[in-house]
């Protein structure tokens, strides 16, 4: 499974989060990889709006994981970002938040995959464009 879509306006990213988040059952681990900017936190917000969260999403860049727990399926929104090594990720203590019921999407998640579950990630990619578009695209990876 492969789509790719242009968006030019922040509610449009959210739209396509929104989008993607109508598929989501619970035990997926969305992978979030672009550039600083490029609308990783718009896209969440999407997710968690479709998911019927009702607190406001934020950027987890300096507190590295916020939880949503009121919504159709409980969202984890991460940021790995500022993560610089195992034990840190250790101290995160993951394995409470990679569950069958619930969805993990993770900003920067590309530098630690080797520690996230095999199945059912789905990678998200951000590109900026030189008109200030975003291109993004997804594909579902399943490792089983
Ligand atoms: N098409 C677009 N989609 C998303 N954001 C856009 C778009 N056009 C402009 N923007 C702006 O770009 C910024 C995207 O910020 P956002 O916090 O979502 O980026 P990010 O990928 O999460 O960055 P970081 O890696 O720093 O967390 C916002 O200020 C938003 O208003
Ligand atoms: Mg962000």
């Amino acid at each position: 499974v492969k789509q790719t879509a242009i968006s030019i306006s922040p509610e449009q990213t959210r739209e396509l989060g929104s989008t993607l988040a109508t598929n989501l059952a619970g035990g997926e681990t969305l992978i979030l990889t672009g550039d600083l900017g490029s609308g990783k936190t718009e896209f969440v917000k999407g997710l968690a709006g479709q998911l019927h969260c009702t607190t406001q999403v934020t950027s987890p860049t300096f507190t590295l994981v916020h939880e949503y727990r009121d919504g159709r399926l409980p969202l984890f929104h991460m940021d790995f970002y500022r993560l610089q090594s195992e034990s840190e990720l250790d101290e995160l203590a993951l394995d409470n938040y990679f569950r069958g019921d619930s969805v993990c999407a993770i900003e920067w998640g590309e530098k630690f995959a080797y520690r996230l579950p095999v199945n059912s990630i789905i990678q998200v990619s951000f590109t900026i464009a030189a008109d200030q578009s975003r291109q993004i695209g997804w594909r579902l990876v399943d490792c089983r």
